[in-house]
């Protein structure tokens, strides 16, 4: 499948409650990745469950939406989009948000992610938003190639310490 350019076949639709296994699969995948070693005090289950309760309640708010990367030719599930609004605590403004993205591992490298996000910023750009943002964790190198190919740029940069605070 790598180096097989799939954008042709690429259909996109709005996920619904048939498609939550899915999107809830994914999700908890990529958030339990892109987690730092101190937060995987939990077992993955567990953090699964805890997700899937916080993500339900997210995702029933307005705006937010499930874009799902469908094969054409085969129907087959290929990958998946949150999209929603965030509040910007820096510029008091909603902001056109990317929530996750994930590609299932046998079709990366087949364009699905970049139509997935081409498919996002039309559509912010249809909701009247200015520009589009997402967290990335500084580790996740793939992801970072994507978005800087895509010409997005770092704006601010989270920065955490565990406690307790060590003799310095
Ligand atoms: C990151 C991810 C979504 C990329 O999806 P994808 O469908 O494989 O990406 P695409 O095939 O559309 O790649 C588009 C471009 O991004 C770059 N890119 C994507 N993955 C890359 C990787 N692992 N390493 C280097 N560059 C990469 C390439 O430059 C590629 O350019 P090309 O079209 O010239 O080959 C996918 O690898 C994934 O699901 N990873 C696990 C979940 C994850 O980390 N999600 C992001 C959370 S913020």
């Amino acid at each position: 499948m790598k180096n097989l350019h799939l954008q042709h076949e690429i259909e996109i639709i709005v996920g619904d409650e048939s498609h939550e296994e899915f999107f809830f699969r994914l999700e908890a995948d990529t958030t339990w990745e892109s987690l730092p070693d101190d937060k995987r005090n939990i077992s993955r289950d567990e953090f699964h469950e805890r997700l899937k309760q916080t993500h339900h309640e997210m995702l029933a708010f307005r705006g937010h939406v499930i874009f799902i990367a469908i094969n054409k030719t085969t129907g087959e599930k290929m990958g998946l989009l949150w999209f929603g609004p965030r509040f910007n605590p820096l510029s008091c403004e909603e902001e056109a948000w990317i929530y996750n993205l994930t590609v299932l591992p046998e079709y990366r490298g087949c364009g699905v992610g970049k139509v997935l996000m081409r498919h996002a910023e039309i559509h912010a750009h249809s909701q009247n938003y200015d520009s589009i943002g997402l967290m990335v964790s500084s580790h996740n190198e793939g992801a970072r190639a994507l978005y800087n190919k895509l010409h997005y740029s770092e704006s601010n940069i989270i920065m955490r310490k565990v406690l307790p605070v060590d003799a310095e």
